[in-house]
């Protein structure tokens, strides 16, 4: 039976792709710091293996035989002050945990065919204008930087003959987590709008394409390198902000403005006040589909449960 092996899998993305490979019939270890955690669940061909994100163990023998190995572990960028130890802590939560990954990659006897490992489209940095594909440079931001040493790690598994995947993706908008249900809440609260200038591009991707792209990424041997995980269509702030206020029934103008994103966020006021207008080019030369190519189509379909629940407001 087919194995894959999903480390920091307990967490928003991880949960549905280790769902979706359970309804293929693979077997899926999941690594872990506390497989005791209530994030855990049970399934006949889920088990979960210990490790701290650093260092080899004994976790290392699942890396043996298995088809795939998918890195998502990191600290969220999104949920505290970048303090200097912060910054430390985003930084080594992601290149610590793949320089295991690719030690025990190295290491094993039966090596897997393809590793991949996630990034963001934060690797690009703020770009103002033109179409940005998977050969444009990295910015010279924090994240810029922190995905680009993220990614170098990474493609130390070529080394061992092994085919890597750079999953550069853009904004996963979810039905439950995630940073949509984070913007949601102002808009509840009449007070929803675009944050920043609202200029600024928005790459966005429903949760059902980023588990098929990955999907799609582990079985075409094609595929390699940095690959775009974002919707085809390109959005701005505002018009995201605008399209949510409609499906929600409710106004988006209160836009809040840069200077007070920096004030309240500080350096992580980046990760919603830069953006780029990414192209998923190499997904769509293989002919990959995307099930919600649209935004209208997307907010509707994640929308869909907590619309029956919610006052029409405007
Ligand atoms: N969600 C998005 O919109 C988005 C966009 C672009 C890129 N990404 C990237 O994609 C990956 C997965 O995203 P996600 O939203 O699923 O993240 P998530 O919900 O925050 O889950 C990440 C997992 O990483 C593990 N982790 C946290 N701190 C760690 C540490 N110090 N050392 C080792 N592992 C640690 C945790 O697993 P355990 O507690 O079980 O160890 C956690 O479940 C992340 O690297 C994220 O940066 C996400």
């Amino acid at each position: 039976m087919l194995k894959m092996v999903l480390a920091g899998a307990t967490g928003f993305i991880g949960q549905k792709l280790t769902s979706r490979l359970l309804d293929s019939q693979i077997s899926v270890v999941v690594l872990t710091r506390n497989p005791a955690s209530g994030r855990t669940t049970k399934h006949a061909r889920l088990s979960y293996g210990q490790w701290d994100g650093k260092n080899q163990g004994d976790w290392t023998k699942h890396i043996d035989g298995a088809e795939a190995v998918v890195n998502l572990s990191g600290q969220s960028v999104a949920s505290r002050w970048w303090s200097k130890t912060r910054k430390q802590e985003l930084y080594s939560s992601r290149i610590d945990s793949t320089n295991a990954l690719v030690e025990a990659i190295g290491a094993s006897t039966v090596k897997p065919s393809v590793f991949l490992n996630a990034s963001a489209v934060g690797y690009y940095g703020h770009v103002e204008q033109g179409a940005v594909t998977e050969d444009h440079p990295p910015g010279n931001d924090f994240l810029g930087r922190l995905c680009a040493d993220w990614e170098s790690a990474a493609l130390s598994a070529r080394a061992f003959g092994v085919r890597v995947v750079l999953l550069r993706t853009g904004i996963v908008l979810g039905s439950e987590g995630g940073a949509l249900q984070r913007m949601i809440f102002p808009f509840e609260l009449f007070a929803g709008g675009p944050l920043g200038s609202g200029d600024q591009w928005f790459p966005w991707i429903h949760e059902e394409d980023e588990v098929r792209a990955i999907l799609y990424a582990i079985g075409r041997s094609s595929l390699s390198g940095p690959v775009n995980l974002s919707a085809p269509e390109s959005t701005t702030m505002r018009e995201f902000s605008n399209a949510l206020g409609r499906a929600l029934h409710r106004p988006s103008a209160l836009r809040i403005p840069a200077f007070l994103l920096r004030a309240l966020l500080g350096e992580m006021a980046d990760v919603v006040l830069s953006g780029q207008r990414i192209v998923p080019q190499k997904l769509m030369k293989e002919g990959f589909e995307f099930s919600f190519p649209t935004l209208p189509g997307a907010l509707a379909d994640l929308l869909r449960g907590k619309l029956s629940s919610f006052p029409r407001g405007f």
